[in-house]
């Protein structure tokens, strides 16, 4: 059966696309964002995933106003990058895990999630930052299956709806008939509002005890309704429910531990505050 080792999370802000392709990491501005990474980049390459199950939220790119899935996963054989312009100019596409996607999809739709499911997919920089970050040396070693959750135009699922959900991905997963390595990646977030009477909204008390909550309460962020999440965390930090549903994943199969790898916070990147996390499942 296939194996879970981990779960990351990071921030995906555009300009970090831009900071990348001009090797601007040892900036003053920059460098305490990145040098959060080496070492989250040293485990990874220990622990060798061989798939990345991304748990992200499109920006208008593939789905826009009109057609807005709640959650839907990918099941495509590629997935082209084709970013607003701020990220990377230029990516290889990203290797689907089609396998993976039907395995994640048919249960799914069985534990009675009603997702979409897309055989085509455009990806944006939610979806390629945090691959670059986390393998920023050469072609990514990973193949992806990428699980869009909407966090950008009400009604929005809640947050244990989200748990549920990154719940059963793990599920899926656990029963996976493959020996491959598995890493859940959450991408979005923390606490931002790009627009609006709040925009630069930051709530650092709130980040550092989410952030404290998925390595020792992993349900604590569920207690809250969309609207006081949304309250807490910005109308873009509310990205977090991606950090949710990777932390759910990992308390599916052998053994629901976590040991912290590391972390990062640090404000701001643009208009955001950003967080960083590497948790190895134990078993
Ligand atoms: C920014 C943050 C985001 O999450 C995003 O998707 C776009 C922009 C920002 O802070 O600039
Ligand atoms: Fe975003």
């Amino acid at each position: 059966m296939a194996q879970i080792i981990g779960g990351l999370g990071t921030s995906h802000i555009p300009a970090i696309g831009g900071a990348i392709h001009k090797g601007l990491q040892q900036e003053p501005y920059w460098k305490p964002f990145f040098d959060g990474f080496p070492p989250v980049q040293a485990w990874l390459k220990q622990a060798k995933p061989d798939v990345v199950v991304m748990f992200y939220n499109d920006h208008g790119l593939n789905f826009f106003l009109d057609k807005m899935p709640t959650f839907a996963v990918g099941a495509a054989a590629q997935y082209h990058n084709a970013d607003e312009g701020w990220g990377i100019p230029t990516l290889a596409p990203l290797q689907g895990e089609v396998d993976l996607s039907w395995q994640i999809i048919n249960h799914l739709i069985a534990q009675e999630f009603d997702i979409t499911t897309c055989q085509e997919m455009l990806v944006d920089h939610a979806c390629t930052l945090p691959l670059k970050l986390f393998w920023p040396d050469g072609e990514c070693p990973v193949t992806v299956v990428p699980v869009c959750i909407n966090t950008v135009q009400f009604p929005l699922p809640n947050a244990r709806r989200v748990y549920a959900l990154g719940r059963a991905v793990g599920d899926a997963i656990a029963a996976w008939d493959s020996t491959k390595k598995v890493a859940m990646v959450a991408s979005g977030g923390l606490s931002h509002q790009l627009e609006g009477e709040r925009a630069g909204f930051i709530n650092k008390d709130f980040d550092l005890q989410f952030l404290q909550s998925l390595e020792t309460n992993p349900e604590w962020a569920t207690q809250f309704s969309i609207h006081e999440l949304v309250a807490k965390t910005g109308t873009q930090g509310i990205e977090l429910l991606a950090w949710l549903a990777m932390r759910a994943a990992l308390a599916a199969g052998e053994g629901s531990g976590v040991r912290k790898v590391h972390s990062n916070y640090h404000i701001p990147i643009s208009n955001t505050a950003t967080g960083l996390l590497a948790l190895e499942k134990l078993r």
